[in-house]
């Protein structure tokens, strides 16, 4: 069984720092509807970067931290669905801007909330094929890029940033499960067209809190039946950061709630981006030792889902 070695995490947060009584400047709501039903207190947005510069920031903290040659890296995968530009992708950019060797394949995945945990699995594949290198996996999103600033639903629950792992194969322990269900109806957001204005995101929020609650303790379940490990097993698990709710909920079904971890308060749903940024924020904090055995899960667009168990 190939694992996969976190060589080093990162994160990229934009500077302007968005309170609840700031988003109560725009839209009609208060710091007390968002606190008490996302659990989201500030986020960041992006306002002077773009999305493709968040990701090299993140990127180029993740290489300058791993000691791995960019001559050995063979991938540069990028999660996101909030870019500016559909091609070149994100992952050709970061490339470009940090100069790495031609032979590294660069592209992009969409899988919305899922895009890290996707990557993972990805990227795996990728290293499979040849051992003797290293992959760098961001996931980066602009989701003020998509953001219905009308919608007081939805423009409350997001925040823009960056994070990016260097990673390479070993001998640790290494479960996945993934799935989809392809679905418009419950979070959509469609880019602008030649004749078609842009349809910023939206989302039927009481029906994806079901679908999230019900698939994060699915996936937690088969992470812990393929290994043959039970929840006291695991040091930390790491959810997609879309709403402390739907965390407090699987914690409270599994009784372990000092394992989940959670930090949205800091950053909103910061999409295929919260993941890595949740691990960057956990390790800064020193939470995390050698062998700790980590669940991560996503879950969002698509719809699509997916976890991982991973020693760290
Ligand atoms: N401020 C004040 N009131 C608000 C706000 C707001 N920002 N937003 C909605 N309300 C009101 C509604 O209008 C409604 O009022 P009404 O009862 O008079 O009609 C009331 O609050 C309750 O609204 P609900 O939508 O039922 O609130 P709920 O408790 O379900 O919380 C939320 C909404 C936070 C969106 C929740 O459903 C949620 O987090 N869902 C999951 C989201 C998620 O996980 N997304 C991840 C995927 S996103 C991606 O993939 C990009």
């Amino acid at each position: 069984m190939k694992g996969i070695k976190f060589y080093s995490i990162s994160s990229y947060i934009p500077d302007k720092v968005v309170t609840n009584d700031d988003m109560s400047r725009i839209v009609d709501t208060n710091d007390e509807w968002i606190r008490t039903r996302t659990g989201i207190e500030r986020r960041h947005f992006a306002s002077d970067c773009t999305n493709v510069s968040m990701a090299v920031r993140a990127a180029e903290k993740a290489l300058s931290q791993s000691g791995i040659d960019p001559e050995k890296l063979c991938c540069v995968v990028v999660a996101s669905f909030t870019s500016e530009i559909h091609s070149p992708s994100v992952a050709c950019l970061v490339q470009r801007e940090l100069g790495l060797p031609d032979h590294v394949m660069a592209f992009d995945i969409n899988a919305a909330c899922s895009g890290f945990i996707y990557g993972l699995g990805i990227v795996r594949g990728l290293l499979m094929q040849n051992e003797d290198c290293y992959a760098l996996l961001v996931g980066s999103e602009k989701l003020s890029n998509f953001t219905n600033f009308e919608d007081r639903s939805t423009c409350v629950l997001f925040g823009d940033g960056a994070g990016a792992a260097v990673l390479g194969l070993d001998e640790r322990a290494f479960y996945s499960e993934y799935g989809a269900h392809g679905d418009d109806s419950l979070i959509y957001c469609g880019v602008g067209l030649k004749d078609t204005p842009m349809e910023p995101l939206r989302m039927n929020g009481g029906e994806v809190f079901k679908f999230a609650v019900e698939h994060i303790e699915y996936v937690i379940n088969k992470l812990l039946e393929k290994s043959g490990l039970t929840i006291d097993d695991i040091d930390h698990v790491v959810c997609h950061q879309a709403n402390k709710r739907i965390i407090s909920n699987i914690a409270r079904k599994m009784k372990s709630a000092e394992k989940f971890f959670v930090d949205i308060e800091e950053f909103g749903n910061t999409s295929s981006a919260s993941i890595p940024i949740a691990l960057d924020d956990m390790n800064r904090r020193g939470m995390l030792k050698r062998g700790d055995k980590i669940i991560c899960v996503g879950f969002g667009g698509g719809l699509t889902w997916g976890g991982v168990l991973t020693e760290w």
